[in-house]
């Protein structure tokens, strides 16, 4: 079940390098076994804050949003070091049990054992592999306004070159959708 209520901590990321270097930082806490669930909406910075992780954990290969397949594996950069599973649920079946079953497919508890697995899409799906996870949920900040569909025309900046801040609250949730304290307590 995911959490519904707020979560503990909160973060301003003005710019997609704050975003990037937030997942640097919650790399550093991060270990084989955990599993780190984004929520947010499309271009919310998923893949970006991901690319954070996979930078903090020094895991190996480009971390990019994964369109062709549902779940990349990052392989350790050093020896005794820990691997990443990228994973995209939003190309996931159609019902809830199609979604559970494509999940299954994965053998993400396997995974699990030597790395850690980011779930983007992931709330309300894949919360049961593990015992806990880390819920990151990201969000437009307020007032900022959406993209205008008009900086898409040639010559005008590319819209993922344009800083959007985004706000970012996160915490520790027990698989009935409680919040911990931390991982263990
Ligand atoms: N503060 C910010 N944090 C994160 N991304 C930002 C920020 N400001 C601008 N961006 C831009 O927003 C886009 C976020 O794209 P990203 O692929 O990370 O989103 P996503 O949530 O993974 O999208 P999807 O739902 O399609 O998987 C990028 O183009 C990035 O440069
Ligand atoms: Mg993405």
């Amino acid at each position: 079940m995911t959490a519904t209520g707020p979560l503990p901590q909160r973060r301003d990321l003005p710019t997609v390098a704050d975003t990037e270097a937030f997942g640097r930082e919650l790399a550093a806490d991060l270990r084989a076994g955990d599993l780190v669930i984004l929520d947010g909406p499309l271009g919310a910075g998923k893949t970006a804050l991901t690319r954070g992780i996979g930078a903090g954990l020094g895991v190996r290969g480009r971390i990019c949003s994964p369109t062709f397949v549902i779940a990349r594996t990052h392989r350790p950069g050093r020896a005794g070091g820990v691997g990443l599973v990228h994973v995209d649920a939003y190309r996931l079946g159609s019902t809830d049990a199609d979604v559970l079953a494509d999940l299954d497919g994965l053998d993400l508890d396997t995974e699990l054992c030597d790395n850690v697995v980011v779930v983007e899409w992931g709330a309300g799906v894949a919360e049961r592999l593990t015992d806990r996870h880390l819920l990151i949920r990201l969000r437009r900040a307020e007032g900022t306004p959406h993209p205008d569909p008009d900086h898409l025309d040639a010559g005008a900046p590319d819209v993922g070159d344009l800083h959007e801040a985004r706000t970012v609250s996160y915490g520790w949730v027990a698989l009935d959708g409680s919040v911990c304290a931390d991982r263990l307590g």
